[in-house]
């Protein structure tokens, strides 16, 4: 979950590479690190964020056209200027940035430490750099096939990008389940973990596999496998244009993403709905729709957010198209031998197309003869490239590490996938597929309503932001945007929070109520209405605080709970997609009125490529 970036041409190194880090800080933002190479190398690396690497720069000989960088997300060793990248190796032959986990780091260090390596980090990565170099002293064999012989002994996840101090001119890069991607220049490459530090210099860009080691100078790039076997590089053109990455005015990106989901929606709608709203149309399902038609059973397997996209999932296609769905936290599934049937469908649902736990679960299933689809927001990600077909939610790049309009976007390609299927198995009349497109299509501009009751919910976020804990209650479709109204307080203001089915308070957690507990109650005008209003009553009979979220117009609820909040009406179906707006709303000024950093939460990370 580390950012890495990477330069050679002809330009000055140092500003590429720290915008570079800048711009990947949402994938780990704990310490930083770059090295320059100019006859010899600079290395320069500290605890904390790629502020605090530009402050240890200043004034300092920063000068080179060769350079690597890294921000860091703690796996091995606690964050610290010793355990910050790059990591060079003892003799000083290798320096090494990489992004993942080399499992066997222990065997291989004790191995080195008998051939009389010392070191002075906790990482896993300076194993390698030793590693490596040991090799190249030992065999006397090329930089490169140093590189490949020693990655042919670790067991683990890497992106990494290496220099040997005898090559100062050239790049070696090399991948493993963790994203690395070349832009390809003019007598130049820009290397990066993701397409975002490249696109203001080129759209051409070679997305590396897993298993591949490229060498690169200016002159050129020499793509091999592990096993020496020559590659010829496949380059893509990425459409991403770079004000999709800047705050455009909003104090955080979190904030402007909340604020992009009317029109990241409609992007997720556009060449999928037809303009008289009588079908959608996935052209990246077409393919495999009769299967998607005979399916048996779905298994959706995800994490985090994403897996609370497919709880939704899992109720309007069992709604809608009337097939039995089993939601799967990708982390347990993979490790429970778990039982597939060759027509069994399964859904991976992931933002970043490159959370490790839900790429092994499809990796585990590969075999089953199951079609495997993938939801995702990353064009070029690896689930996108491991999954038989798919869907991508277009809801542009997220950099706020607590997802919003991704979530949103997976929940519309959801809905729109049980909808469609729902249609052509006959199990959701014409009508009602008409009147519920029409329901969709009315979203963008329902939320555009929400985002205007803004300060009634910093209001309400100003007299709670000093709670400890707080409770999120719904009942069907708003059970799952419950347990994400409650991830998103606790992932980035720390307060901690839980989300439950509200009928299930009875059976233990209405024992935490009293007055010093917020409980926000997802009460909207559907089909469990007034089992919520019970619920209400029972949590104030506690003398619990109510927020609840409601119909506009409702003339009940606002009599019993401490706070309303009104949403438009809309069908029960698309309510998600309405219902979680002030929740992400709620959580963000509280997360901002206690001061704490938005958009990079401590401790967690954008994507989470290690298990
Ligand atoms: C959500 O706000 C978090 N960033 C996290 O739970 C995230 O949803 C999870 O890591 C899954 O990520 P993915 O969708 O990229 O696979």
């Amino acid at each position: 979950m580390c950012g890495i970036v990477a330069y050679i041409g002809d330009r000055t190194a140092f500003p590429i590479l720290m915008k570079g880090l800048q711009r990947l800080e949402y994938r780990g933002y704990d310490s930083a690190g770059i090295s320059l190479f100019n006859g010899g190398a600079k290395t320069y690396k500290c605890q904390g964020k790629v502020k605090d690497l530009q402050h240890l720069t200043n004034n300092q000989d920063v000068s080179g056209t060769v350079g690597m960088g890294h921000t860091r997300w703690a796996t091995h060793g606690e964050p610290s200027d010793n355990n910050a990248h790059p990591h060079a190796s003892m003799y000083g032959k290798f320096y090494v940035v990489h992004n993942g986990i080399i499992e066997n780091y222990a065997h291989l260090k004790k191995e080195l430490i008998q051939r009389g390596y010392s070191f002075v980090s906790e990482t896993d990565t300076e194993v390698l750099a030793n590693l490596i170099e040991n090799i190249y002293l030992e065999e006397k064999v090329t930089a490169e096939l140093a590189v490949r012989l020693a990655l042919t002994r670790v067991v683990g996840a890497y992106g990494l990008v290496i220099v040997c101090a005898d090559i100062p001119d050239a790049l070696i890069a090399a991948r493993k389940g963790s994203p690395l991607v070349i832009g390809v220049g003019e007598k130049e490459y820009f290397l990066a973990s993701d397409a975002i530090p490249i696109v203001e210099y080129t759209d051409e860009v070679i997305y590396l596999q897993d298993e591949e080691v490229a060498l690169i100078s200016r002159d050129g790039l020499d793509l091999k496998t592990l096993n020496n076997d020559s590659i010829s590089p496949h380059v893509e053109k990425i459409n991403l244009s770079i004000d999709r990455i800047d705050k455009n005015g909003y104090n955080h990106f979190m904030l402007k993403e909340i604020h992009e989901q009317p029109s990241t929606i409609t992007d997720t709608f556009r060449g999928r709905m037809a303009a008289d709203e009588s079908k959608f149309f996935l052209g990246g399902i077409m393919d495999v729709l009769p299967k998607l038609m005979g399916a048996k059973r779905i298994v959706m397997i995800a994490c985090g957010t994403s897996w609370h996209a497919a709880l939704v999932g899992e109720y309007l296609f069992e709604r809608y198209a009337r097939i039995p769905v089993e939601v799967e936290y990708a982390s347990e599934f993979r490790y429970r031998n778990p039982i597939v049937y060759e027509d069994d469908l399964i859904i991976a649902i992931s933002q970043s197309g490159e959370t490790a736990d839900t790429l092994a679960a499809i990796r585990q299933v590969k075999g089953s003869g199951a079609t495997i689809l993938g939801i995702c927001n990353v064009a070029g990600s690896s689930l996108s490239r491991e999954t038989h077909a798919g869907v991508y939610t277009h809801a542009g790049i997220e950099i706020g590490v607590a997802s919003t309009k991704a979530f949103t976007s997976q929940i519309t390609v959801l809905t729109m996938m049980a909808l469609l299927l729902g249609s052509k198995r006959k199990t959701l009349s014409q009508d009602d597929y008409a009147m519920l497109i029409h329901e969709m299509a009315q979203i963008p501009a329902k939320i555009e309503e929400v985002l205007q009751k803004e300060s009634k919910i910093k209001a309400i976020a100003s007299i709670y932001k000093d709670v400890t804990n707080t409770f999120y209650m719904g009942r069907g479709l708003l059970f799952p945007v419950a347990l994400e109204g409650a991830l998103k307080l606790k992932e980035i203001s720390y307060i901690h929070a839980e989300g439950y089915p509200a009928a299930e308070m009875k059976h233990g957690p209405i024992a935490l109520i009293d007055e010093k507990m917020p409980v926000i109650a997802l009460a909207i005008d559907d089909s469990s209405y007034d089992k919520m209003v019970s619920n209400i009553q029972e949590v104030k009979s506690r003398k619990g605080k109510v927020i609840a979220l409601v119909t506009r117009g409702d003339k009940v609820i606002g009599k019993m709970a401490d706070h309303i909040i009104e949403i438009p009406k809309c069908h029960e179906a698309v309510s998600p997609l309405l219902a979680v707006i002030p929740l992400q709303l709620l959580s963000y000024h509280i997360a901002v009125m206690r001061g704490c950093d938005v958009d990079q939460p401590r401790n967690l990370a954008k994507s989470v490529t290690v298990e």
